[in-house]
């Protein structure tokens, strides 16, 4: 059976307890919490243990999403996690989530696009439902970016956090109720030595000031190409959540994406930036705080290592 397009109906997410400051940092490399508050925005991030694993988070944010949406693991047919940070080539992170939550057989991959990842696992799924494919999914963003840190190098150690976020996806049975829209994706393989994370035990490692040139630059009509798809206006939006990379780089895409009347995710300042999982978890919380109300149109909008982007605009669970 086909259907029109999928929604969302609940998201979760999960972050590990302890919690690294700016001022802890300081006290490991030559920084200030004054220096990353205004060049980078972050305040606090969270750091897992170090025998927390990728799917330990992943499974944390899937379980508290399924009980949210109402359904059972054995409803789930298809998992999809989107990380870059998975300590394992396999299993893949989605079938140890699927093990630990009891899902008996669901189609399960990772995908790996870095920090767009979660936006383009909702479209993979999303296109599978239309198709027939996947009747209810899970899609999850989990990172654990502690663990391929390079702690004495403060041009990345001071960004970086761990964290999970999951939404569960469900066919629109009518066009009326279909809550994902269009996605635009797309990458820009020239700049892929941008962000990397190279060899057998890594450490991610970028050039900061191009990653900034380019996100301030060139996605800002991408990210009004998803509105344009989807045929919302900009000024329409109720919710912008953009992958939380630098506060500068959202405030200046916001600003040129136009969205005057929607919440901006700024959830990097409490934190940091959790790539793939930045978007889930900064939605998650917005829908928990009650922010956006159901069915308003929301921007999620990916981007970084590949470099990538991918963004759809999807309606408020
Ligand atoms: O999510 C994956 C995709 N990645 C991104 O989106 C990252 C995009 N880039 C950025 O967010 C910013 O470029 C960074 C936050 C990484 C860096 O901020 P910046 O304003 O571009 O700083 P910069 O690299 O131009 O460095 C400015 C100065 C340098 O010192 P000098 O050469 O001017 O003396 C750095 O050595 O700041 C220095 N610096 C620091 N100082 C204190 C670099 N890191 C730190 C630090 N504390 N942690």
């Amino acid at each position: 059976m086909t259907y029109p397009g999928s929604r969302i109906v609940s998201l979760g997410h999960y972050q590990p307890s302890k919690i690294l400051t700016n001022d802890d940092l300081a006290a490991m490399v030559d920084t200030s919490d004054e220096w990353i508050r205004t060049r980078v925005g972050i305040q606090t991030r969270r750091i897992a243990e170090s025998d927390e694993t990728v799917a330990d988070m992943a499974a944390a944010a899937a379980e508290k999403a399924l009980a949210a949406s109402g359904l059972t693991p054995a409803d789930i047919d298809t998992v999809v996690v989107a990380t870059c940070s998975s300590a394992d080539r396999s299993p893949n992170v989605a079938c140890r989530v699927a093990d630990r939550l009891g899902i008996p057989s669901p189609a399960a991959y990772d995908i790996n696009t870095a920090c767009s990842g979660f936006c383009y696992g909702l479209a993979t799924v999303d296109h599978a439902i239309r198709a027939g494919a996947s009747q209810r999914a899970l899609v999850i963003g989990a990172e654990k970016l502690s663990a391929i840190t390079d702690w004495t190098d403060r041009s990345t150690c001071v960004i970086f956090g761990d964290a999970a976020g999951a939404a569960v996806v469900v066919p629109a049975e009518t066009p009326q109720s279909v809550g994902i829209g269009p996605v635009v994706w797309g990458s820009d393989p020239e700049r892929s030595h941008a962000v990397r994370i190279e060899g057998w035990q890594p450490f991610i490692q970028q050039e900061g000031q191009q990653v900034f040139r380019w996100a301030t630059t060139q996605l800002a009509p991408i990210a009004q190409e998803a509105c344009r798809r989807a045929g919302v206006d900009p000024s329409e939006l109720a919710g912008f959540v953009p992958h939380q990379a630098n506060l500068r780089i959202i405030e200046a895409i916001a600003r040129k994406l136009g969205a005057p009347n929607a919440v901006i995710a700024r959830d990097i300042v409490e934190s940091g930036n959790t790539s793939a999982a930045s978007i889930p978890v900064a939605l998650s919380k917005i829908i928990e705080r009650r922010e956006i109300p159901t069915g308003a149109p929301v921007l999620l909008f990916g981007f970084g290592g590949g470099l990538t982007y991918a963004g759809q605009v999807i309606r408020c669970p």
